[in-house]
């Protein structure tokens, strides 16, 4: 890797819907970001300056690819920040792809005292209902959670909720709200200290574009 700015910065992507909101946001930061948005199946889309190299991931892999070097900086969504630990610098919260991390239940179902909850949060499900001092078993699951209580796997899910659309169209509520969620810029701490210049750049104007949109 050259620390002299001929390597693009390498940045890793969520595939999905917070890429279009980031597409948005680098366009409002004045940062070049190519066919970023391009519908094909390429995983690498570079700049058009060649500047910055997008890797496009599935959501939760992005810390991973920034942990590890493999990418210079990484967008990820808090939820998956604090699921795992990860070696990573948080540097702008970016005010895209805000949801939250709730509780839902089927309509007025009565929780039992020790519930069966499915999620794919084993970390921050088991977290919530410990402080609380239930003894919750925990059922992971990678994807259509809400389907758990309807059909007897769960008495409750702990799921991400964006619009409630998903809840509302399989006759769930929400009981609880975990937390706030939206995406993080993160980076590799020593990658960032060896390209600080190339890397401080896109930070600072990314940090300009949602202070802006903070005030808009
Ligand atoms: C997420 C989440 C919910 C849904 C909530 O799933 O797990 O199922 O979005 O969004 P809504 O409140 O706008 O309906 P996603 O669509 O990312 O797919 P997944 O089930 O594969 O995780």
């Amino acid at each position: 890797m050259s620390a002299g700015g001929r390597d693009p910065l390498r940045i890793a992507v969520p595939k999905g819907r917070v890429l279009s909101g980031l597409a948005r946001l680098f366009a409002r930061a004045g940062i070049d970001c190519g066919d970023l948005l391009a519908d094909d199946r390429r995983l690498v889309r570079d700049s058009g300056d060649g500047r910055l190299r997008f890797y496009l991931l599935k959501p939760d892999d992005v810390p991973t690819w920034v942990e590890y070097g493999a990418a210079d900086l990484g967008v990820s969504g808090r939820d998956v920040l604090m699921e795992r630990r990860y070696r990573l610098y948080q540097l702008v919260e970016l005010g895209i792809g805000r949801c939250r991390l709730v509780v839902a239940t089927r309509k007025g179902a009565v929780v039992p005292d020790a519930p069966r909850i499915a999620t794919k949060y084993r970390e921050l499900a088991a977290a919530h209902f410990g402080a609380r001092g239930i003894q919750a078993e925990i059922v992971y699951v990678q994807g259509s959670v809400e389907l758990a209580p309807l059909t007897g796997l769960a008495d409750a899910i702990v799921d991400l909720v964006e619009t409630g659309t998903t809840l509302v169209e399989n006759d769930l509520e929400e009981r609880e709200t975990i937390a706030e969620i939206s995406s993080v810029l993160v980076a590799n701490p020593a990658l960032y200290k060896l390209r600080l210049a190339e890397a401080r750049g896109v930070v600072e104007r990314l940090r300009a574009a949602v202070e802006s949109a903070g005030e808009a």
